[in-house]
């Protein structure tokens, strides 16, 4: 198994347990990206976790294709979508590298605390652009450590080598911009939540 399925897998019982870290902030998040669903929406989430936000949006869209690179992460949101009579989401194991489908499948890709995650954002970013339809959004929410926290760049390659932390991007909210702006995409929202260290963004692809 690739090193960084094996690091989210390793923690993912413990991910499941944790609570959002800033609930506001979510929960602004989520009422924001509900704006651009409707019944007839087709989303993508990529590096969906635990399947947490997948499942609260899914009520008010027609599918949801839930993927992320841990089997048991996917097992947990399985789990909880059954519990909550969700059955409109489908939970597939594959990394958004791999994940293939026809281009313009989609209205919505969603991509929450994972492009900082990625070794090749722009590939990512370049490929959620085709998979997207004219018109359709994609939301993400980055950590940008390169903003307040730059300490870590040095603390995170150790915890990394220590198997303690995954890879993380350096990013500035300027160069996560810049990447979807490379892609083709206009920024139709941008939000700095909190003391600034995550960027939230939806970015539409041209009609
Ligand atoms: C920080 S968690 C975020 C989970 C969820 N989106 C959230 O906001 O709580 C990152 C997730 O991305 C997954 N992941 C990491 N690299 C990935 C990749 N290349 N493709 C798909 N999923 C990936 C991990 O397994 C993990 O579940």
């Amino acid at each position: 198994m690739d090193a960084t399925a094996k690091f989210w897998e390793k923690v993912a019982d413990r991910y499941a347990k944790q609570p959002v870290a800033d609930e506001q902030s979510y929960q602004t998040k989520l009422a924001k990206t509900r704006e651009y669903l409707t019944p007839d929406s087709t989303v993508l989430e990529f590096g969906c976790g635990t399947g947490t936000t997948a499942i609260t949006h899914a009520p008010y869209v027609k599918h949801i294709h839930a993927i992320d690179i841990a089997d048991n992460m996917l097992q947990y949101g399985r789990e909880k979508a059954a519990k909550a009579n969700v059955s409109n989401i489908s939970f597939e194991q594959a990394t958004i590298e791999e994940f293939q489908a026809p281009a313009s499948s989609f209205d919505m890709v969603l991509g929450l605390s994972i492009l900082h995650l990625l070794r090749d954002p722009q590939t990512a970013i370049n490929k959620v652009f085709t998979l997207l339809k004219p018109g359709g959004v994609f939301v993400s929410s980055t950590v940008c450590i390169d903003e307040r926290q730059r300490y870590l760049k040095y603390i995170l390659p150790i915890m990394k080598l220590l198997g303690k932390a995954p890879f993380v991007q350096s990013f500035k909210v300027a160069d996560v911009e810049r990447l979807l702006t490379q892609a083709g995409f206009t920024i139709d929202h941008h939000w700095l939540p909190g003391k600034g260290t995550v960027v939230f963004l939806i970015a539409k692809k041209p009609l």
